[in-house]
């Protein structure tokens, strides 16, 4: 699979900007350059234990770190015990804040589940808690396997901070195939598509979009599959960088949009997780839903093949990219387990393993396409060939910070859905953000 670097690029300039006007007044200075106290050749006999931090507790996501962690012995050989330390929670709010207790509490897992780009560079870099990578890197060959637009990404001032085992796309709509053809619906591409569909759905008795909101990241990233595809990916990308007026009229019909598309969905939504609320397509209770390729993952550990996929409406040609990826923490307990942990997460054997049951495709740009399905077969070629643009709800377009006041934004939305007053919040949060003027 092969990725697109120019694209990729583009977005780290964006992202490096937007950092350069949102960084907290953290401490930026380098310290020298700490190596880790971890050896990072081949390992032999390491014993103790590591502890891995995630919020991977559903099927697909257990799965595929469980597949990493099986190959764990193979690669670093030794008697290490895997600590699965798991906080529950889709898009993982309540880890990070049990993580952020830990790690301000100087009591750091061996390595955590971080997104590549502002969440672990604002969070974790800036402040100056995590080892820098570059002797891993450089041994490990991963300054010519992974994109240049990605290694921007997850370096700060030149260093490597994190290891990136996949990339996931947000924007996609999920599709029952039984459900639409039973209502002679074509998966629908436009929002006029999507909204006479859902019409249609609803006089049938069928929830048009399921949607899963107890954790306010799936609204979060109803919002931002919708901006991009009102906006377009120039335009949506001009709001990370203050280039785009959130004030703006189109900004004004992506949120009706926002509006219309919400008042589709199931009623008991706000009780949902994003797994369940995929139950409900799977079900046939609902129709489609909106989420990123975790779903997937999902559907593939849950057994369900009648599912179809495309773009979320008006964003073909663009893909919503996130990246999971793993660090070392200063000060975390046994550091040569946690090295040889990074090792096997960057390995083509670790992604290739770990990818096709996660629902994302390789971060690497040598993974064999053979060993996926369909869906991401499609996303491989689509990540090779589409525009790239970081997605907001996964910590790639906005600081923390900033992304908690849009969630903040939408949750009050989902109780009172007034555009003006969530078009007011958004541009707010942009000036807090000191992106904005
Ligand atoms: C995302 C994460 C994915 C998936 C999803 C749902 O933030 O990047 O790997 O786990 O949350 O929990």
């Amino acid at each position: 699979m092969v990725v697109p670097k120019k694209s990729w690029l583009s977005l780290a300039i964006a992202l490096v900007a937007v950092v350069v006007f949102t960084v907290a007044c953290g401490d930026d200075e380098e310290e020298g350059t700490p190596t880790p106290s971890g050896a990072t050749g081949t390992p032999t006999g390491l014993t103790g234990d590591l502890e891995i931090f995630s919020w991977w507790t559903t099927g697909g996501e257990g799965a595929g770190l469980q597949a990493l962690f099986d190959l764990y012995p193979q690669i670093c050989p030794g008697d290490v015990e895997i600590i699965n330390s798991t906080v529950a929670g889709g898009g993982g709010a309540q880890a990070r804040q049990v993580l952020t207790t830990r790690m301000q509490g100087g009591d750091p897992p061996g390595s955590f589940q971080v997104h590549m780009g502002h969440e672990l560079i604002d969070t974790w870099v800036t402040t100056d808690y995590m080892e820098p990578l570059d002797d891993l890197f450089a041994e490990e060959g991963w300054n010519d396997i992974f994109p240049q637009g990605v290694l921007d990404i997850v370096s700060y001032e030149g260093h490597p901070y994190s290891v990136p085992v996949n990339i996931h796309r947000a924007n996609v709509l999920w599709y029952n195939k039984s459900v639409l053809e039973a209502n002679n619906i074509d998966p629908p591409e436009s929002f006029d598509d999507f909204f006479a569909a859902a019409d249609t759905l609803q006089a049938a008795g069928i929830t048009p979009l399921a949607l899963g909101d107890s954790e306010i990241f799936a609204s979060t990233q109803v919002l931002e599959t919708t901006l991009i595809g009102t906006l377009g990916a120039d335009a949506y990308n001009g709001l990370w960088t203050g280039d785009t007026d959130w004030s703006s009229a189109e900004v004004t019909q992506a949120l009706e949009n926002l509006r219309k598309m919400l008042s589709y969905v199931n009623d008991d939504h706000s009780s949902l997780t994003w797994d369940q609320a995929n139950q409900l397509v799977i079900d046939g209770d609902a129709a489609m839903t909106i989420m990123g390729d975790w779903l997937e993952g999902d559907n593939k550990a849950k057994g369900f093949t009648d599912y179809g996929w495309l773009p979320a409406p008006g964003t073909s040609g663009i893909y919503d990219a996130l990246s999971d990826t793993f660090g070392l923490p200063k000060g975390a307990p046994n550091p040569d387990t946690v090295n040889c942990w990074l090792k096997l997460v960057g390995s083509k054997d670790g992604q290739e393993a770990f990818n096709p049951l996660k629902g994302s495709v390789c971060a690497r740009t040598d993974c064999d396409a053979s060993l996926f399905d369909e869906y991401l077969q499609s996303a491989a070629e689509d990540w090779q060939s589409d525009e790239i643009v970081p997605s907001l709800a996964h910590g790639a377009a906005a600081s923390p910070a900033w992304a908690g006041d849009i969630n903040d934004a939408v949750t009050a939305f989902i109780t009172d859905p007034d555009v003006g007053t969530l078009q007011g919040r958004l541009a707010d949060a942009c000036v807090a953000a000191e992106v904005c003027e």
